[in-house]
């Protein structure tokens, strides 16, 4: 097999060596600096899937993280919740842990908690309408974040459904996502994102 220059030479990991992995280190930072505009065009796959609602998806997404910036919320706030219902493509049964994940590294253990947790917390506005129980939030009463999620839901998301609001088009949270998005705080990669913005 012909060799190429910029691709490690190993066939297994066991074999590999420090030039591979100089190698591969250099392209994760190149492909780590591409990651706000993956993100933002994958949350643009919400775009017309309004799923019965009075908004579409991405309209929900953008009018929450509108609500929430001009309620005065910093930044990673505003992303996260922005990004709060990214998952609902893939994670169509469990879509708060998708965009909890992808946030992960980048905000605070709270604001982790908020998007890993909001689904629950969002029940509490309509699962007493198809056969659930609005009260299962009560299961983290007590928990640290508790309030923090419940006001999330109840001044932002339950709340981003109104098609006469004027949201600010997605170009607006553009730099915010990269701002956020720039540097990880927590992540076992954290090392390898650091020496390529080095
Ligand atoms: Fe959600
Ligand atoms: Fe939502």
């Amino acid at each position: 097999m012909n060799h190429q220059p910029d691709r490690a030479r190993f066939s297994a990991m066991e074999h590999g060596t420090q030039a591979d992995w100089t190698i591969i280190s250099g392209h994760f930072a190149d492909f780590a600096k591409g990651l706000p505009a993956r993100v933002l065009t994958h949350l643009q796959l919400l775009d017309g899937d309004y799923g019965g609602f009075p908004v579409d998806r991405l309209e929900h997404s953008l009018q929450t993280a509108t609500r929430a910036h001009r309620d005065g919320r910093d930044e990673a706030y505003v992303v996260m919740a922005l990004l709060h219902d990214i998952g609902d493509t893939l994670g169509t049964f469990n879509h708060p842990e998708i965009g909890a994940a992808m946030l992960r590294p980048f905000v605070s253990d709270q604001l982790h908690w908020i998007a890993n947790t909001h689904g629950v917390f969002q029940g509490y506005y309509f699962f007493h309408y198809i056969g659930g129980d609005r009260d299962m939030r009560e299961s983290y009463r007590g928990h640290p974040h508790f309030e923090a999620c419940a006001e999330f839901c109840e001044k932002y998301d339950q709340a981003a459904f109104d098609p006469n609001y004027d949201s600010a088009p997605l170009a607006f949270f553009e730099p915010m996502v990269g701002r956020v998005f720039a540097r990880p705080i927590t992540s076992i990669y954290a090392k390898v994102a650091e020496a390529g913005a080095s």
